[in-house]
């Protein structure tokens, strides 16, 4: 279809955009449903799936290790190396995401949203197989290289695949489709959770098993991916490819008629044509920039320091602080993975009714208060049944308050408060800053932990709490209102 012929009949159609006044699905069509299914199934699983695996499985491949270490030196080594070489696989996974992270925008311009996440397989590839040929030829090292690769895929799929879904999604389901991200990262943690059980893959013959399944999401989306056109926003705005672009949003939206939706992009390509590419000075030097930045990079650091990786990586520890023993602490883990992908499939429905805003305070008000509640239960716990197991309902608690809101809404909030030229370079910043924060939890916590007890929870408190006067104070509400209005917010405010 050309340009002109699309333009003549959609001259005769009734308009269908997303200017209009939103009936809640307006917009939402399979081919829609298909290209976010391909893009986030495959990516989004490796975050998540990657963060869960090595929980369960801990003690086995410790043994594994230890094993591996005697048969080079020929004595037993000490528990500490072996923790050490294991805390290594776990941690490294978040270096390379960092990278990953910080390497987005380049990819992001280079080879677009879409052929990034293609490319990005590769590493995949390259993870599983070193993973899987650790153990034939006795060698921890190769894991520890293969966590590293999925990292560096994982961190640009955060960066890519939020970047993805919010420039094909329609106005009034951004934040709906935004949150598909995160939703399969919980998802992929249960499934991790279970499959890594020893009954299941989480066995002494199967982890190396358990290691690759994270193939599976990546041969999906070799598979789908193709299928789908690349976001009409890159096409247009980065590419000038307004004939490709228009092509891209007709497929998208299901219909011809894209007129109104491509002459709001039109607008913002004009407008950006004389911007040039927005570095990271760029980026802190000019106030218009600088305000939403600071916004995505403490909404990011706000998701990490709440302390949610470290429920999520150590939840058994706490359960077992809290007085419950394997394999109750187990299963209490299970039910919280669980608790996690139904709460974020209702904040996928109240984020386009409530706001990102609402539902930030209120997932991180409630988490303050709950976290302050769990240090109180956790000083009775080894003396009172009822406190220990209101701790465990804390920590149910804390979950459901994280997921209803600051679990989804930072991966696509930072894609919605910058516009095309800045969007890349932003992104890479902020999910560079998520990872590291993420690795400095999951580093800090148990050795705080050790010193300091029930008070670690303290720690997690005063930052909660600073974290919500920031978002009370400074996130603007971005629900409803398009990528261009929120960046001319920004530039308004710069100004005055
Ligand atoms: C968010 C965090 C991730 C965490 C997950 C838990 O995606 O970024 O680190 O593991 O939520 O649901």
């Amino acid at each position: 279809v050309s340009v002109e012929a699309a333009t003549e009949l959609n001259k005769s159609l009734p308009v269908k955009n997303e200017a209009s006044p939103k009936k809640p699905m307006q917009g939402f069509n399979a081919k829609l449903a298909f290209a976010i299914a391909a893009s986030a199934l495959g990516s989004s699983f490796q975050h998540g799936y990657n963060t869960g695996v090595l929980n369960n499985p801990q003690p086995i491949i410790e043994g594994w290790v230890h094993g591996v270490m005697e048969n080079r030196t020929g004595s037993a080594p000490e528990q500490t190396s072996v923790t050490m070489v294991f805390s290594l696989m776990v941690s490294v996974f978040c270096i390379g995401g960092m990278i990953g992270g910080a390497v987005t925008g380049f990819v992001a311009d280079r080879f677009g949203r879409k052929g990034g996440l293609l490319l990005n397989n590769v590493l995949v590839l390259l993870a599983v197989v070193s993973e899987c040929i650790s153990k034939s030829v006795g060698s921890y090292e190769l894991i520890i290289l293969g966590r590293f690769f999925i990292g560096i895929n994982s961190g640009l799929n955060a960066g890519l695949a939020p970047m993805y879904l919010a420039e094909i999604a329609p106005m009034n389901l951004r934040g709906a489709v935004g949150t598909v991200y995160q939703l399969v990262i919980t998802i992929s943690i249960l499934v991790a959770q279970i499959l890594g059980l020893e009954s299941l893959l989480g066995s002494e013959n199967l982890w190396p098993t358990l290691l690759a399944m994270t193939i599976v999401p990546a041969i999906f989306q070799v598979v789908t991916l193709p299928l789908c056109p690349e976001s009409p926003k890159y096409l247009l705005v980065t590419k000038g490819q307004d004939m490709e672009a228009q092509r891209a949003l007709s497929w998208l939206r299901g219909t011809l008629a894209v007129n109104e939706e491509m002459d709001g992009m039109r607008a913002e390509a004009e407008a950006l044509k004389l911007v040039p590419k927005v570095t990271v000075r760029e980026m802190i030097t000019n106030s218009a920039l600088r305000i939403p930045l600071i916004i995505a990079l403490m909404v990011m650091l706000a998701q990490q320091l709440s302390g949610i990786n470290a429920v999520m990586f150590f939840s058994s520890k706490i359960f077992q602080m809290a007085g419950l023993q394997p394999p109750s602490s187990t299963y209490a883990t299970l039910g919280m993975g669980a608790i996690n992908v139904l709460m974020t499939l209702v904040s996928m429905v109240l984020v386009e009714k409530a706001g990102r805003k609402t539902l930030l305070l209120i997932g991180f008000g409630g988490m303050t208060v709950d976290t302050f509640l769990l240090f109180i239960g956790l000083l009775y716990a080894s003396t009172s049944t009822i406190a220990s197991v209101a701790c465990v309902i804390f920590v149910l608690v804390y979950v459901i308050m994280f997921a209803i809101g600051p679990g989804s809404i930072p991966w696509f909030l930072v894609g919605e408060i910058f516009n095309q030229a800045a969007r890349p370079t932003a992104t890479s910043m902020a999910v560079c800053i998520n990872w590291t924060a993420n690795f400095l939890v999951g580093l800090a916590f148990l050795p705080l932990q050790e010193w300091l007890g029930p008070y670690v929870f303290v720690v997690f408190v005063i930052l909660q709490v600073l974290f919500l006067i920031f978002i009370y104070k400074k996130v603007p509400e971005t629900k409803n209102k398009s990528l261009e209005e929120i960046s001319a917010m920004f530039r308004q405010q710069s100004y005055q």
